[in-house]
């Protein structure tokens, strides 16, 4: 990258400083002409939520809107790297006269939704942050003339089977260095992303009571499992978070459960009391009815995110089997919708804050949970992403300027995990923990898009983050951060000397 910035700076004109001082305007003149159709794409995306690797209609909205609603613009690679919902987007000038070798910048675009919860997770965001910004930058790179050559890279299926992991086997990331996106959020902050791994235990039973007594027996270790003995790396620490039938990476919004041998009044009492004695159950609801062959629970409330601690339906039941069976040995356990089913999944994610760490957690929960297991798959683990030096506080004191009046911090805290990592592949040193290395520099904030009147600022994957990610001051929160996302680039372009430091990090 060096060598390359000095072919740069020897044989292109360089930029002259007033140009860049006039960069915050020039920014603003262009995003008010591109933003606004760029958002209606958004909010289209967002009505119409798809999930991971079923975004067919999103990627040919973007692809109808490069292609045939504002074409010449980019060069359009729709399935790109053999991904049917992937797309690409490249763009490159060359100043006349300029020989050297373009430099190379890029923007990641997620647009996958939640498995029954839309977008709940806000990657309409993602993909208008990344359009836009990397809008604004071509603009820029014109008006400059710069020698760029620019990427956006449509990353589709983030939440369930790391697509970015598959784009970066396809060599989606190869030859650009620094990739931009952003996330939104209920807080401003630059931080690390967990690791991640999830187990999906299968159970059998010889008949469906036995299957279903066995799973919800699983179940209860899980959620008592803890985390004494695993690596207590930071106090936020959480790794066995939360459990799901059937749909990874989504707490469920709906548990049906049956139970013979036990009257509707004793269960009525049992949920009520446990619900009454723990105020972290007060979204959740229940009905008691009867239905053949005994009494059924219909537990709804809210799904959310596998990291959350919030207690949601299935904790509800899990807890309903721990009372029942305490109180008879003769309660039995079935499913409503399935009463003849001998072959169960629970899906256990495992996280951690470090990459070094997630085998330990994994044999952990394995250990725990093998007993009664038929079998344990697991699913490819996530690196954790780790922050990059020099960006984070070229962002943060750009965001404290007047331009955008946003309070931006460094967090140490992972709030969750990315597949943002598989591109980063970071390098650390197995006792201090320090990023040592990576093989690119990934930026990739999380802004809040909770308006500061707000009644409540939920936490991604909670449905009222859908609700949050539809309203109108998202859309201008997502704008301000493109922009200056956008700034960042065009000053790294311009400047071999912090394109430098910026990519210092990468071996
Ligand atoms: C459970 O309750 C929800 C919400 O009231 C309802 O939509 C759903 O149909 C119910 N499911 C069953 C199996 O009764
Ligand atoms: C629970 O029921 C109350 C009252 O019927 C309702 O207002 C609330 O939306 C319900 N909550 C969920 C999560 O379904
Ligand atoms: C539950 O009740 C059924 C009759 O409804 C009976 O056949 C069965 O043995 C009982 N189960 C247990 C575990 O006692
Ligand atoms: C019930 O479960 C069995 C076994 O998994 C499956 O073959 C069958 O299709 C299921 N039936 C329904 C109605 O879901
Ligand atoms: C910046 O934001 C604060 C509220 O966060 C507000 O009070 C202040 O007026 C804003 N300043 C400017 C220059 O917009």
């Amino acid at each position: 990258m060096i060598r390359q910035l000095l072919a740069f700076s020897l044989t292109a004109p360089f930029l002259c400083n007033a140009a860049v001082s006039d960069l915050s305007a020039l920014l603003k003149e262009i995003s008010a002409e591109i933003f606004p159709d760029l958002e209606a794409l958004s909010r289209d995306v967002y009505n119409h939520p798809e999930i991971s690797t079923e975004e067919f209609r999103t990627h040919d909205v973007v692809v109808d809107f490069f292609a045939t609603t504002h074409p010449g613009l980019f060069k359009v690679t729709p399935h790109a790297f053999g991904q049917p919902t992937a797309w690409r987007l490249d763009f490159e000038n060359r100043p006349s006269g300029f020989e050297g070798d373009l430099l190379q910048f890029g923007y990641m675009a997620e647009y996958d939704a939640l498995i029954g919860e839309g977008h709940a997770c806000g990657h309409n965001h993602i993909l208008l942050n990344g359009l836009a910004s990397a809008s604004m930058v071509r603009q820029a790179i014109v008006d400059l003339d710069l020698p760029v050559h620019l990427v956006v890279q449509g990353t589709p299926d983030e939440e369930n089977t790391a697509g970015k992991n598959r784009l970066q086997e396809a060599g989606a990331f190869d030859g650009v260095d620094v990739w931009f996106a952003a996330h939104p959020a209920p807080f401003n902050s630059v931080q690390p992303m967990q690791a991640r791994i999830n187990g999906r235990i299968r159970l059998n039973g010889a008949t469906h009571s036995e299957a279903v007594y066995k799973a919800y027996q699983e179940l209860l270790i899980i959620i008592d499992l803890g985390t004494a003995g695993l690596p207590g790396t930071q106090s936020t620490d959480n790794p066995v978070e939360d459990v799901g039938l059937f749909s990874e990476n989504i707490v469920q919004t709906e548990i049906d459960l049956g139970m013979t041998n036990v009257s509707l009044a004793t269960v009525q009492q049992t949920v009520a009391s446990i619900k009454a004695a723990d105020a972290g159950y007060s979204a959740v609801n229940y009905t008691v009815r009867t239905v053949p062959g005994g009494v059924a629970v219909n537990y709804t409330g809210p799904g959310g995110h596998a990291s959350e601690s919030t207690k949601g339906p299935l904790t509800l039941s899990i807890e309903t089997f721990r009372s029942l069976t305490a109180l008879s040995n003769d309660i039995a356990f079935f499913l409503p919708g399935n009463n003849t089913d001998t072959e169960l999944d629970i899906t256990v994610s495992c996280r951690t804050r470090y990459t070094l760490d997630i085998s330990t957690v994994q044999n952990f929960v394995a250990s725990a949970v093998q007993e009664l297991a038929t079998s344990i798959t697991w699913d490819l683990a996530y690196p954790a992403l780790e922050v990059t030096p020099y960006i984070p506080d070229l962002f943060i004191n750009l965001m404290a300027t007047p331009d955008f009046n946003e309070t931006w911090g460094l967090s140490t805290i992972a709030p969750a995990a990315s597949d943002a990592s598989f591109v980063q592949i970071p390098v650390l040193d197995s006792e201090s923990r320090d990023l040592i290395s990576t093989s690119k520099v990934v930026f990739f904030p999380n802004f809040n898009i909770c308006a500061p009147d707000a009644a409540e600022c939920p936490f991604p994957h909670e449905p009222a983050f859908r609700t949050a990610a539809g309203m109108d001051y998202a859309y201008s929160q997502t704008e301000k951060v493109a922009r200056a996302l956008a700034y960042i680039a065009v000053e790294l372009l311009t400047d071999p000397d912090m394109m430098a430091q910026a990519t210092a990090i990468i071996q």
